[in-house]
């Protein structure tokens, strides 16, 4: 197991769609493992694959409170089939996009379909936290990030701040 630099706004390879995992091998099943180290160490919710360089579908979350004991989700080419509602999630905030939080406007419930690791198919009725970070990491497959769903006026003002720290650098 090895934990992965997780690569950082503005980072092109971030803005990519990835393509689709089509044999769930021994080389994907050692990605997962370094992706779900990788998420715990950081410490965040979920990470997509795009977030530490590897070019395929895949997205680990585990959202149990932190006093609970864990329990990672793997979803491997996962699809949003229907949405309804809309809802502000509050305070979003994204391992690739550091030191920023926003609201952002999501849906309230999300039906998702995949794989898990061992191949059987998953389909998922999403509702709440889980539904938010499901759509989050699904984005990031499609090359999205949080900060590309708020205001154009919100984002500036962030890729501002970043330009500038990289100046410093
Ligand atoms: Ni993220």
């Amino acid at each position: 197991m090895a934990i992965l630099t997780i690569l950082t706004y503005p980072d092109k390879f971030l803005s990519h769609p990835v393509k689709s995992v089509e044999n769930i091998d021994g080389t994907i099943q050692d990605m997962i493992e370094d992706m779900s180290s990788t998420m715990y160490e950081a410490p965040g919710v979920g990470l997509a694959a795009i977030q530490v360089g590897i070019d395929q579908s895949i997205i680990v979350y585990d959202i149990s409170p932190r006093d609970e004991k864990r329990s990672l989700h793997v979803l491997i080419n996962p699809k949003i089939i229907s949405s309804e509602g809309t809802t502000i999630s509050e305070d979003e905030g994204c391992l690739s996009v550091p030191d920023y939080r926003n609201d952002v406007k999501r849906s309230v419930s999300v039906l998702v379909e995949g794989f898990d690791r061992k191949e059987k198919p998953l389909r998922i009725e999403a509702h709440g936290l889980l539904a938010v970070v499901l759509q989050h990491e699904i984005d990031h497959l499609n090359g999205i990030l949080f900060i590309d769903r708020i205001s154009s006026l919100k984002r500036g003002l962030y890729k501002k701040r970043i330009k500038k720290m990289l100046k410093q650098k």
